[in-house]
């Protein structure tokens, strides 16, 4: 059945997207101490690559999308690096139906999208979500002006010349209420906040494509040695896409 989920273990796996993030416990996360918990969520093609024709959309799918969709469903925070925001041009977070589900579980309608802009990228006002009334948008940023008018609600956080960092964002989405952020990448963000022991769970697709060349990996980052290993939780199947969930250890 299309968009339905084939568990492949632990057996009485989840069945579809809803149920998978159920599972996760995540609905029910206190957060990791002076930071959220950080599920980071990523697609990639059998050769481990990030995008088709500069777009993650080339290696989704159905499931993929509403595996996506789920997670954000669950968080309070959604955190994309900047130009991850906007290449993807991100808009509408949630599908019909989900707004209610948050409300009823104690959530506001929809998450906060956070973004870290060392320079404070003007691009990021013309990305289609910073035109809606009702979404709120985080930017954390080095640079030492606005971002000009814009039709969402926008809270530009400075912080001092050469002292942004991922873990100092964490910290003050935190101090905000935060309790479960999920990242979305980019490959250059995920590679930071994994440096830096910030990934608690990661929801890897891979997509049944060969992609080839030289474009971005899912982590982009100079050489972790050792490597990070990983622990499985989960491996489910949706048509030909693969979808593991990945405990870090090594997270602090
Ligand atoms: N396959 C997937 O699941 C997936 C997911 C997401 C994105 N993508 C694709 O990946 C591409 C964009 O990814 P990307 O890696 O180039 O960019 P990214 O990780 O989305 O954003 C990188 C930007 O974030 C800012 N940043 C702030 N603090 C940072 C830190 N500590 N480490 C790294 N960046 C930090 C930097 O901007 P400042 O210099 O302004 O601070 C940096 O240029 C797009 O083509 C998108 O389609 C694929």
């Amino acid at each position: 059945m299309r968009g339905a989920l084939q568990s492949l273990g632990p057996a009485d796996g989840p069945s579809s997207a809803a149920e998978f993030v159920e599972a996760l416990g995540l609905w029910d996360e206190q957060g990791r101490g002076l930071r959220p918990r950080v599920v980071a969520v990523m697609v990639g093609s059998a050769d481990g690559r990030a995008t088709v024709q500069g777009r993650a959309g080339g290696l989704s799918s159905p499931t993929d999308r509403s595996v996506m969709r789920e997670l954000r469903t669950a968080c309070d925070v959604l955190l994309v690096g900047s130009r991850t925001f906007i290449d993807e041009r991100y808009e509408h977070l949630l599908d019909p139906g989900q707004p209610e589900r948050r409300i009823a579980r104690g959530r506001t309608p929809e998450p906060v999208l956070a973004t870290i802009s060392r320079g404070l990228d003007p691009a990021l006002a013309s990305v289609p979500l910073m035109g809606r009334s009702d979404a709120r948008v985080r930017i954390f940023t080095e640079a030492n002006r606005e971002l000009g008018p814009s039709g969402a609600q926008v809270e530009v956080l400075h912080h001092a010349p050469g002292t942004l960092t991922a873990r100092g964002c964490l910290q003050d989405l935190a101090a905000g209420g935060a309790r479960l952020v999920v990242t979305e990448g980019g490959p250059h963000l995920l590679g930071a906040l994994v440096a830096d022991g910030l990934v608690d769970d990661l929801v890897l697709t891979v997509a049944p494509l060969i992609v080839g060349g030289e474009s971005l990996s899912v982590l982009a980052w100079p050489v972790f040695d050792p490597p990070v290993t990983l622990e499985l939780g989960a491996v489910l199947r949706g048509e030909d896409h693969l979808f593991l969930h990945y405990a870090l250890r090594t997270s602090r």
